[in-house]
């Protein structure tokens, strides 16, 4: 099929990308000039493993192709795919202007029939406003178009978003046509091997609803088990204990009961917070949905305060080095990341920073924590170390599961390591002569 995938942020790049490699032929379209230049050489804007090998590849092959142009493509196109942003805006509701803008460039521009989807993370109701948009434009120039608008949420993660693409734990699509339901599943099934169970279809609201409940469910687990990492502390259990005690209850299962420095990124946060306005907007309080949110703000300053139990209020003339900048290993991404977060309230107390990350140092420096004159950034993770009163652990790359902890001792001022992540195993870090900080064990 001919694509044409709006925004080029990371759902629009990656499924792009993927599309165009499953034989497709995709273009690609952003407003970022500068981007796109780049984007034509090969050269991608964001970390992610094997995409930037992939996008190469589709350059060549000219089945994946970029331009600023919206109204040079729709004219050979079967479906246009939205995924631009849809920042929060101040309220916490997703701000629409994006999308909307798009849709009336849409209905400037289109020619012939055209399935419209909404990619990009959209409150319910967003497919109509978007139809409406598509249809005044159409108006306007007194055309007769048919169009449909359907809903396609993506449920890619940072770090594995190309194996999410390529074979998905499910499709979900949305739409109120049948004929446009079954130009959806002709595009999709080629990502389904062996049976097309998990390409679900469903009415538009549903679909934008599974988005959000999909996100919101999971940081409800993240959140409840960081709760019950905070009470296991309280009574002297081990969480690392109990959640494999409830994850052995298939009901429950281990994916997503990690206990740590909350959750952060650009998907959890902020559709918590959209899918609770829905609620409130529709006359709903939404106390559980409010609570998840609320737990997880607390949580990303835990570690914060157990260094401040240890050294007091006063942190001057400390200096810490941390381990992990990005939300998540494998990415570059640090919205939202504890990190930020936690640093901030060190400085704040008058401490000094020195950070590592393999991947988010640029991103710290140049925006996350811009103008932090008491931040350094170091080469390698036994670096950071040097002159350090401690060091934090706050991403879990891989990089810093196994490290060689008598180095860890040689540069450490003293072998004190607060771990916001359980990388390690308690028992074993007292034995070895570290005082070690963990969540949710005391
Ligand atoms: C998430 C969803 O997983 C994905 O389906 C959706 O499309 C976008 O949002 P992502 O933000 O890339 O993806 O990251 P994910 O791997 O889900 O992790 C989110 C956050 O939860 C991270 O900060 C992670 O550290 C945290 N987390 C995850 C925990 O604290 N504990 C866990 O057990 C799992």
């Amino acid at each position: 099929m001919n694509l044409t995938v709006i925004g080029t942020g990371y759902v629009g790049l990656v499924s792009g990308t993927c599309f165009a490699e499953m034989g497709n032929t995709v273009t690609c379209i952003d407003i970022d000039k500068a981007k796109i230049e780049s984007l034509k050489k090969g050269i991608i804007p964001i970390y992610e493993p094997g995409l930037e090998q992939m996008v190469k590849r589709n350059v060549e092959n000219d089945t994946l192709r970029f331009s600023t142009d919206l109204s040079k493509h729709l004219d050979k196109c079967d479906i246009a795919f939205i995924a631009v942003g849809t920042p929060m805006g101040e309220d916490g509701s997703a701000d629409l202007q994006y999308v909307l803008q798009v849709a009336k460039e849409i209905g400037e521009n289109m020619s012939h029939p055209l399935i419209i989807v909404d990619k990009s993370t959209v409150p319910v109701g967003t497919a109509d406003k978007v139809k409406e948009a598509i249809q005044s434009q159409l108006d306007n120039r007194d055309a007769k178009i048919q169009f449909n608008v359907v809903s396609n949420p993506e449920f890619l993660k940072e770090g594995d978003a190309i194996s999410d693409f390529m074979k998905p734990d499910r499709v979900v699509i949305g739409s109120d046509d049948e004929e446009a339901t079954e130009k959806m599943r002709t595009l999709y099934a080629p990502f389904f091997r062996s049976s097309l169970d998990r390409l679900i279809t469903m009415d538009v609201r549903s679909a934008e609803m599974t988005k959000y409940v999909a996100n919101a469910m999971l940081a409800t687990k993240i959140s409840f088990m960081n709760e019950v990492a905070n009470i296991c502390e309280l009574v002297g259990a081990d969480v690392n204990k109990v959640r494999i005690g409830i994850g052995s209850d298939s009901r429950i299962g281990y994916s997503f009961i990690y206990p740590g420095s909350g959750y952060g990124g650009s998907c959890f946060p902020k559709d918590v917070k959209a899918l609770k306005k829905t609620a409130e907007e529709n006359g709903y309080i939404p106390n559980l949905i409010k609570a998840v949110e609320d737990v997880n703000d607390k949580q990303k300053l835990v570690i914060a305060n157990k260094v401040i139990a240890k050294y007091g209020e006063d942190l001057s003339g400390k200096v810490f080095a941390v381990w992990g900048l990005a939300f998540k290993p494998e990415t570059d991404d640090m919205r939202e990341a504890p990190a930020i977060y936690i640093i901030k309230e060190l400085v704040k107390r008058g401490a000094k920073v020195q950070a590592y990350d393999p991947k988010a140092m640029e991103e710290a420096q140049h925006f996350y924590l811009k103008d932090m004159n008491d931040v350094s950034y170091h080469n390698s993770k036994y670096d950071v170390l040097q002159n350090a009163d401690a060091l934090i652990l706050l991403t879990e790359w891989k990089e810093f599961r196994s490290p060689d902890f008598e180095e860890l001792k040689k540069q450490l001022n003293k072998p004190i390591v607060f771990d916001g992540r359980n990388q390690y195993n308690h028992s074993r870090m007292l034995k070895n002569g570290f005082e070690y900080f963990q969540i949710g064990k005391k």
